[in-house]
């Protein structure tokens, strides 16, 4: 893009600020300022301008779990099927590595958090132990793919080089880098980190499938022919992958995605409920929900909409290849974002002063024409590391751990 070029597009997207500082700019700054230019997602103003309409949900209707006692009776013949697909090589795996953290407030990629005591024990090192049981039941290794972002990319690759991947086969190990968005502070004007830099942040945990046709690594997936994918976030310590009874699950339901789900705690906990809108599955955020729907009730007295997403989902390859040609709705969060002024000073805010753009996982259920939630015992399975302190934090998930038996 030349400067004129991106001149005349600011200028008519209102946004000339951006090219303030471009006459005290070297050659190379001015190139790397223009790329970021022509790369600008602009659906992000567009999504700005609907940020005040309360998202329209369709008719919302209860989604029958598959749950513990089912899964209970059925668990061999689900581990049967789910083994059969691993060692046929049918399951790859996406760990979705590229999140900043910013409520933990640890300034490296969370999967290096040590969550050991008396020993060294990293939340990438226990991700993958939880892994090895389940593929080393198969008696394969299965494929993993690592999502991180810009920011954090060579320090996750360099950490995983430097123990040796956890004794992970290193060939069934690759990484790929998600796209970043610009942010913007509350009047929409696009934030810049630096007189060269627009302010980027990753895209949320919603685009990693078409990441990864971006950067070229889905050749592997379809090279491999794989069929299914289970993806899970980096912070849920305690969380099976490549679980093979999920996948037995998934299979024999005939659905196209599965959802690990945790049965709420309380009518009014703050997790997303897998459920059904206009028929398909659907994730009704806790703050969508009336007093009304969180606290019904089935008649054996429990809730009708008592199951919380955990962010570990199976999709069928298939209908993820369908969704690389949508346009992921993007969610706006406002959040403080290190930007500089007008004058050129850089500004490090202690209040929230703008917005990222974030697409979400859980849009991608929705494009499911169907999903099975199952269930998985949460003091077993459930142990997030979100916060820096209380709920869903380290501290909260090391006495989850010890109670699994894991030695800190
Ligand atoms: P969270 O929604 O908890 O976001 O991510 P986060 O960025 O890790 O933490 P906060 O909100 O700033 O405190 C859930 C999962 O999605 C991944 C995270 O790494 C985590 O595994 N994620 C999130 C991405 O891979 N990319 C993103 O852009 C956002």
């Amino acid at each position: 893009m030349t400067y004129t070029e991106a001149y005349q597009l600011l200028e008519q997207k209102g946004q000339l600020h951006v090219l303030r500082f471009f006459d005290s700019l070297n050659e190379t700054e001015r190139e790397h300022l223009l790329s970021q230019i022509a790369g600008i997602d602009w659906r992000i103003i567009e999504a700005l301008s609907h940020k005040d309409e309360p998202s329209a949900k369709g008719t919302i209707e209860p989604l029958d779990a598959i749950e513990v006692s089912e899964i209970a009776e059925k668990e061999t013949s689900f581990r049967e099927l789910g083994l059969a697909a691993l060692r046929a090589g049918k399951v790859g795996l996406v760990l979705l590595a590229g999140g900043q953290g910013t409520r933990l407030g640890f300034d490296k990629p969370k999967g290096m958090l040590n969550v050991g005591i008396t020993k060294d024990l990293y939340l990438f090192e226990m991700l993958i132990r939880n892994l090895q049981k389940n593929s080393g039941a198969a008696g394969v290794p299965v494929p993993l793919y690592i999502m991180t972002s810009d920011k954090n990319h060579d320090d996750t690759v360099a950490f995983f080089k430097a123990h040796d991947f956890f004794g992970y086969p290193k060939d069934s190990v690759s990484f790929f880098i998600q796209e970043m968005v610009p942010c913007t502070d509350f009047e929409g004007k696009l934030l810049m980190e630096s007189p060269s830099s627009l302010c980027l942040s990753p895209n949320g945990n919603g685009g990693w499938y078409t990441s990864m046709y971006n950067c070229g690594i889905l050749e592997d997936v379809r090279n491999r022919k794989l069929e299914w994918i289970n993806v899970f976030s980096v912070d849920n310590v305690l969380q099976q992958i490549a679980d093979p009874v999920f996948i037995g699950a998934t299979l024999d339901s005939g659905c196209v995605s599965g959802a690990k789900v945790v049965r709420k705690a309380s009518p009014n906990e703050s997790v997303g409920v897998l459920c059904l809108e206009d028929g398909r599955p659907s994730i009704v955020e806790y703050y969508e929900m009336t007093e009304e729907m969180a606290n019904l009730r089935k008649p054996n007295g429990d809730l009708t909409y008592g199951f919380g997403v955990t962010l570990n989902y199976l999709f069928r390859v298939d209908v993820l290849e369908t969704m690389l040609g949508c346009n992921m709705p993007l969610h706006i969060a406002v959040k403080k974002i290190p930007h500089i002024d007008e004058t050129g000073q850089f500004v490090s805010p202690t209040t929230p002063n703008g917005y990222k753009f974030e697409t979400l996982a859980l849009d991608m259920v929705r494009l499911s024409k169907n999903c099975i939630p199952y269930e998985v015992v949460r003091e077993k399975e459930f142990a997030p590391i979100k916060n820096a302190s209380g709920a869903d934090s380290l501290e909260s998930a090391r006495e989850l751990l010890r109670k699994n038996g894991v030695e800190l």
